[in-house]
């Protein structure tokens, strides 16, 4: 049965240019590399400078990903950006990229999952397009989670840094098989019983400050582990495939033991995990587009290719989406 797909077309990412290394962190708390390492598989991560805000990092990605499809923001009639580190309460991020770009059809929105925010993000945009309400998404995961991380507490700010990443999502007719390129299924959930693991102790209806990160790292990494695989099971189950079919493992970028644990609970081989979290920490949103487009521009992730994207957040919020490249 004919229908509409949502197709990549385009991928792009950009890095804040300041690295910070573990070492670095050392001089700043009572923290070591081995330790760091050991635990979360992080060896180093980007920091955005006063002028590369969420937006100004998010549109770099964007046009980068725009420049790879060989269009240009007047081919975009959606932009959905996923961040948790708004430039400001409002206007949204979405539209100041929007405007960064010169795009002036179409709609723009901010969608805010935490670290889930790109997987929510594009099974969004995937409603759109599979609609006909949109022709070609734009939609980016964008964070400076070094603004909100608490810089005194060693047991948090070790794991985050900042960056974004970007893909242009387009409608295609498809067969309705699992031989079609584009978004074949996915699946979402969220549980506001969490709250307390994972959070802001700030924010503009509350205390009229942006807050600080807080979390249970112990409780995130034992949810982590144990509730995303079924969410992984699901989209599997939904678009008719397993995991054996599967060309790439491109999952939330937080720490290397909870992602080979999920591989491996999953049956899925360690061959076929993409791993940035070493390079970038945790980025939150930005995660999944930063290593999709890593994987992409060194050659892995090809046309054809069978690729599922996952990850959890705060709420907790966690989701999963499988696409045919
Ligand atoms: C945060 C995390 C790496 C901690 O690893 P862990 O093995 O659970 O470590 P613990 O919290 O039990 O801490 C062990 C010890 O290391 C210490 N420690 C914590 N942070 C440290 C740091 N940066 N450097 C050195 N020691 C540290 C703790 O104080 C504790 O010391 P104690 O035993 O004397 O009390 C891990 O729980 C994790 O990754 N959780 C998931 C986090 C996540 O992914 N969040 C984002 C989801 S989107």
């Amino acid at each position: 049965m004919a229908l509409l797909r949502s197709v990549v077309v385009g991928c792009g990412s950009y890095l804040p240019r300041q690295v910070v290394t573990n070492a670095d962190l050392e001089t700043r708390v009572e923290t070591s590399d081995e330790w760091i390492v050991q635990r979360t598989g992080i060896r180093q991560r980007h920091i955005a400078g006063p002028d590369e805000t969420t937006s100004v990092l998010g549109a770099q990605a964007a046009k980068a990903a725009l420049d790879r499809a060989g269009l240009s923001g007047a081919d975009i009639d959606l932009v959905i950006c996923a961040t948790s580190t708004p430039d400001h309460t409002f206007p949204s991020t979405a539209t100041q990229i929007q405007a960064m770009l010169g795009i002036e059809t179409g709609f723009a929105f901010d969608l805010q999952a935490v670290c889930a925010g790109f997987v929510f993000a594009v099974a969004t945009a995937d409603r759109y397009l599979a609609t006909g309400a949109a022709k070609r998404a734009l939609v980016v995961g964008a964070e400076t989670f070094s603004r909100i991380v608490d810089w005194e507490d060693r047991t948090t700010c070790v794991l985050f840094g900042d960056g974004a990443g970007a893909v242009v999502l387009e409608a295609r007719e498809g067969d309705g098989t699992t031989a079609d390129r584009g978004v074949l299924a996915s699946c979402l959930r969220s549980d506001g019983r969490h709250r307390a693991k994972l959070y802001v102790d700030g924010g503009p209806g509350s205390t009229g400050t942006t807050g600080k990160l807080r979390m249970e790292g112990k409780e995130v990494f034992r949810f982590a582990v144990g509730s995303v695989t079924d969410v992984i099971e699901e989209t599997f189950r939904a678009s008719g495939t397993t995991a054996e079919d599967l060309s790439w493992f491109v999952p939330h970028q937080a720490n290397r033991r909870i992602i080979e644990a999920s591989a491996d609970k999953l049956g899925i081989a360690r061959e076929k995990v993409v791993l940035t979290v070493d390079r970038h920490g945790n980025t939150s949103a930005a995660s999944i587009p930063l290593a999709l487009d890593a994987a992409c521009r060194d050659g892995r992730i090809r046309e054809g290719d069978l690729v599922m994207i996952e990850a959890i957040g705060g709420g907790f919020t966690w989701g999963a989406a499988l696409i045919r490249w």
